[in-house]
Formats: C-alpha cells, structure tokens, sequence
C-alpha cells in the first residue's frame, strides 16, 4: 500500500490540538496555576432548555415501539428542513427543501464538499483564515492560493482584476478576524463567481453574532448568489452545539455546472458516505428555531458579546489596534512589541495564564497578530482583561 503523501505537506498537528498539547505540558508543570483559556472558540454555556426538553422528549419517543425511528433521511427530517426554510424565510430568502442538507457540522461539511469537485480546479482561500479550508485541500492535492487579509483592507478582501479562482472560501463574520462583509462587497464576489463560473463556499457559522440588519447573515441575500454559492450553517455557536453536532448545508438548484446540478452531486455524496445527523440532535436542533428557542439562544448570544465587549474596551483603553468585538465573539489584535504570534501565545501562559489563539496559526498574514475569544465565563473574561493589562504595562 501507499499512503496518502499529501498529509505529509500539513503541519504536524492541527491548530487547535497544539495549543491544547501546549496548554497540557503548562499544566502538568505547573498544577497549582489557574489558566483562563480564550483560545479555541469553545461554547460555555449550557444547551437552552428548549432544547433539552425536545431532546428529552425525542428520547422518550426512542425508547417506545410506536415512536422509535431507524436511519433518518438522508438530507434531515422534514421537520428540521421546514426550520431552517422559515429562519431564512425571514431575512427574505427562499429555499426549497431539497435544497437543505442536515448534518453534523459545518465543519464536516467544509471539509467533505470538496469530493464534488474536480481535483485541478484552482482554490482560493483568504488568509488569515480557520485552517480546516486550508488543510482540507492540502489532504486532497489541491492547488491553492491566498487572498490577501490585512489591516489595509480590514481583513476583508474583495476581487481585483487579477483575482484567478474556481473554488472561493468566504467566511463573515471571519474566523479569525471578525470582520464583516458588507452586501456591496459580497455583491462583488457573487458577481465575480458568475461571470468565471467558480463557487463560492460561504462559511455562516458566526452569522447569529450579526446585530446590525444592514450587514447580510446569508451569502443568498446577494442577487445572484444562488447560481454560485454553497452555504454553511453550524448550531454550533448559534446554539452551543459544540458538542452536539449539528449544522446544514444549502445547496440551491440554481448552482448548475456544465449542466449538472451540484445539489445532486452534493445528494449522490451524502447518501452514500453519511447516515444523517441522529433524530434527537435534529428535535433539539428544531428547537433552537421555534419562537422560544431564538429568545434562549439570544439571551446566550447577547452573553458571549458582552464578554467580547468587555475585551474591546479593554483593548480601547489600551490603545490596541484590533478588528472583531461588535458581530463577532472573535477579538483580532497585534501583538505588542513587535512580537510573534507564537512569542506572545507563550509569554501568556507563562506570565499570565491566559491563552489565546496565535494569529500566525490562521495563516501566513496572521503573524504578529493574536485571536481572543468572547466564549468563556463572564468572570473569566474580567479576570483575563486585568491580567492581559497587566502584561501590557509591563512591555
Ligand atoms: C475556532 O476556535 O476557530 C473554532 O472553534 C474551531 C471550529 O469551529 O472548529
């Protein structure tokens, strides 16, 4: 046999899991240190109870003859389907339910929609950016190439004229940015998908953090956008689904290549390597939709924010540059000091126990910056601004 060489081009580990293996060598040497972690953007809070009530009851319906169900559809029960049509059905877009595909994750969706597409299609990622796009294709052999993210263009880079791409990632609100596009900038990007016949893999995970009804929450508020772009959608920070695994994934009609529909693409894959998302995740995840559960999940949102907010302030009073904060639980900064971004991940834990995300990690135009995080405690977070203060004054 032959392994796949391809893995041998991806860094030794996964971000996430390096910080995490550093994190556990700090406390294995050092027991007694309390540690705030703002690194990876891991929910704190608890599921809503509208929640926990569904998916008690979908347990009950398990556990009786009359009730119990095998494998779920392959694209999600009807039910689940309907809630995510009438979420999007109130920021004015339609969408049919074959065009909705529930899963386990956006994360996994991310990662797999690359099996429909051809292996020479030319891939286009921003950078900085969450690095499952980027390691993603390296595992498959693709050829990619970055957009440029910087303090010049607000980390928000739209098409130039010598702008080449069949295959583009968006993610807004960004990880790791937390900057915004606005509908003019992705106007452009749509209008740049259809005139090249490329795709747009649009990553909404973050789109609940949006407050501001100007700013779109989803790529098909765009005219145009249903003939070029796939959607992402994750519960899991809308709902903190972290652990509980679900999202969708929109695949309209409309987006049809060399007259093939990429939603029977999308369908032929799911249906033959996926046995969709669990029955009681999907009545917990129908939960997150109906009138209550948006208030309880707001209440959980509006709590994330303000730890971002508190980060902010923090970061004003400071006099550091940052983007991020407002729709977003991500906080974007420079380093002080001209520092690395691993340099200042280290000199944290180690003077002030506090973690966060080196921006180096999201990619090349992440060196020197650094990624907090608005999930933790709200006494986490006070306790972390006085000692990123402190550390500031010290530099
Ligand atoms: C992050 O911290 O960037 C995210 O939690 C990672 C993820 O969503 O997989």
């Amino acid at each position: 046999m032959h392994i796949n060489n391809n893995y041998l081009n991806l860094k030794d580990s996964y971000l996430f899991a390096t910080v995490a293996n550093k994190v556990a060598a700090y406390k294995e040497a050092n027991p007694d240190k309390k540690i705030i972690r703002l690194d990876i953007g891991d929910v704190t809070l608890p599921l809503c109870q509208a929640v926990v009530d569904a998916m008690k009851a979908a347990s009950d319906e398990m556990g009786k003859k009359e009730t119990f169900r095998g494998y779920a559809p392959y694209q999600g029960y009807d039910f689940i389907q309907n809630a995510v049509a009438g979420y999007y059905k109130n920021r004015q877009v339609d969408l049919d339910l074959t065009e909705i595909f529930v899963s386990d994750g956006a994360k996994s969706d991310i990662g797999n929609i690359l099996d429909i597409f051809s292996a020479d299609n030319q891939v286009l990622i921003p950078d900085p950016v969450y690095p499952v796009y980027v390691d993603t294709n390296i595992m498959a052999g693709r050829r990619t190439s970055y957009l440029d993210a910087k303090e010049e263009n607000g980390f928000l880079p739209v098409p130039g004229p010598d702008t080449k791409g069949d295959i583009i990632y968006i993610c807004s609100p960004n990880n790791p940015t937390g900057a915004v596009y606005n509908k003019i900038q992705l106007k452009a990007w749509v209008d740049f998908a259809v005139k090249n016949n490329a795709v747009i893999l649009f990553d909404a995970a973050y789109e609940a953090f949006i407050d501001d009804a100007e700013l779109p929450k989803s790529i098909y508020e765009i005219e145009g956008a249903k003939q070029c772009a796939i959607e992402f959608g994750s519960l899991s920070k809308t709902a903190g689904f972290t652990g509980t695994r679900c999202g969708y994934t929109i695949v309209p009609h409309e987006l049809v290549s060399e007259g093939v529909s990429l939603n029977s693409l999308w369908l032929r894959r799911q249906s033959t390597k996926f046995n969709g998302s669990p029955y009681i995740i999907q009545r917990g995840a129908e939960a997150v939709f109906s009138p209550e559960g948006q208030r309880q999940t707001k209440e959980n949102i509006a709590y994330y924010k303000e730890n971002a907010r508190l980060i902010s302030q923090a970061l004003d009073k400071m006099g550091i540059w940052y983007t991020g904060g407002q729709h977003s639980p991500y906080i974007w900064f420079k380093c002080p000091n001209n520092l690395g971004s691993w340099e200042f991940f280290d000199l944290l834990l180690d003077k002030a126990q506090l973690t966060g995300t080196p921006g180096e990690g999201f990619g090349a135009n992440g060196k020197g910056f650094f990624r907090l995080t608005g999930f933790g405690s709200k006494e986490d977070v006070q306790e972390a601004v006085k000692r990123l203060a402190g550390i500031m004054s010290m530099m």
